[in-house]
């Protein structure tokens, strides 16, 4: 039978079926043993792979024992700067930023300033908007601002083309269009894109290990298939599942569909309104029926967001669970418990992000890192 879903690096469609695609993409789960291994080694355990909304990999073992033998391994993401973020796109931030604390890794960061021209209708005055917005959120994370590195592509492309120019030659039309679906009208810049976004896979010889939703998996089956050519470790990948929209399980959280995101600027007030008007609820059609078959929590993007992105207290979220599964809570007290956690989340964020100057400073070009990088280029030494 046909899936009723799909999930590419440009779109998700229907509601996701997370251990159907496990199989599809040929992933591999988080399983208990990889999770205590995992925690072990970096003296605490993380809520998102706690609930299981970091759920699959490729390779994340190896990189741990790698990590355990002293060799370590370092850590790349990205974003493509095609409008504001919402609080989707910064959960593999807020994530990438945990393992950079708990194994002291280097982090890359590629904002895409030149896919986003070829993919979307986007001015450059667009781009550079966004750019420089973006970059401001992901500083607002908290990375260690000697040990990040976040680069433009086009104006850092100069020290990463002879990197590129190798995987390019190493790619062909067959599996660039078998695995992202390009067709005839799509324009030559995005069949070389899968090239440029691997690139930063190889700025060190230890082994990348990639956070990002599953979404950006197909790049990495690419770069699986070139490394060894290269000398180099195949990619490893920790993949989450999608925040799932505001107005319900199908799809994702999108910014070009506003009424789906929670955007990362929006202001509290904009919050209680979009989440009041907005929010999709998994409890009866009337109070009767609430009360007495109570809610499907796994369908209620409130119940979903507490849990897979802010409620940590498991206590408090079990208390939930059952008395909103039960009938006895209603939607609008949820929906309060969301607006609430949601307005904290956003206003320490939005705090560090007015003062993040400096640190965008060092991380794109002061910083220890930053220094290196724009003395180095990316050669990945081919023997033809
Ligand atoms: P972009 O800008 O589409 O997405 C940025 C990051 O956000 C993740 N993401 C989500 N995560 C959870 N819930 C959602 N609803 C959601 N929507 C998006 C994406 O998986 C991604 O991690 N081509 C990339 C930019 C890029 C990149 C990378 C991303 C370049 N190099 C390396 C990850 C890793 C893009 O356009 O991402």
């Amino acid at each position: 039978m046909a899936d009723d879903f799909d999930v590419t690096p440009f779109d998700v469609e229907g509601t996701v079926d997370y251990d159907r695609l496990i199989e599809k993409f040929g992933t591999d789960e988080i399983d208990s043993e990889l999770k205590q291994k995992f925690f072990e080694l970096a003296g605490d355990s993380n809520l998102y792979v706690d609930r299981d909304f970091i759920y699959s990999h490729r390779d994340f073992d190896k990189a741990l024992d790698e990590y355990e033998s002293g060799e370590g391994f370092f850590l790349y993401t990205g974003v493509g700067p095609s409008g504001k973020m919402h609080i989707g796109h910064i959960v593999s931030f807020y994530f990438t930023k945990w393992l950079q604390e708990k194994f002291d890794v280097n982090v890359y960061i590629q904002v895409t300033d030149d896919e986003k021209y070829w993919d979307r209708d986007i001015t450059d005055e667009e781009i550079e908007k966004y750019a420089k917005d973006n970059i401001r959120e992901i500083a607002a994370v908290g990375f260690d601002p000697d040990k990040t590195f976040i680069f433009r592509n086009r104006e850092y492309m100069g020290n990463m083309y002879d990197g590129i120019v190798k995987i390019a030659e190493k790619v062909n039309n067959s599996q660039a269009s078998s695995v992202f679906g390009f067709e005839g009208s799509t324009n030559i810049g995005m069949n070389f894109w899968p090239a440029i976004q691997n690139v930063p896979t190889f700025f060190e010889e230890k082994r990348c290990v990639i956070p990002a939703a599953i979404d950006q998996d197909p790049y990495w089956r690419i770069q699986r298939d070139v490394a060894e050519k290269f000398g180099h470790k195949k990619t490893a990948a920790i993949h989450s599942k999608f925040i799932p929209a505001l107005t319900g399980p199908e799809g994702k959280m999108s910014s070009s569909k506003p009424k789906t995101a929670i955007m990362l600027g929006d202001s509290p007030e904009e919050v209680e309104k979009k989440v009041k008007k907005h929010a999709y609820s998994g409890g009866g059609d009337t109070l009767e029926e609430h009360r007495e078959e109570g809610a499907d929590l796994s369908v209620d993007t409130s119940f979903q967001w507490l849990r897979n992105l802010l409620m940590e207290d498991d206590e408090k979220l079990k208390e939930i669970a059952e008395k909103y599964s039960s009938g006895e809570m209603m939607t609008g007290e949820i929906k309060e418990i969301l607006i609430e956690e949601l307005n904290e989340f956003l206003q320490n964020h939005q705090e560090r992000k007015d003062n993040a100057d400096e640190k965008v400073e060092k991380m794109m070009y002061e910083g220890q890192l930053a220094q290196e990088m724009w003395d180095k280029n990316i050669d990945l030494n081919l023997v033809r």
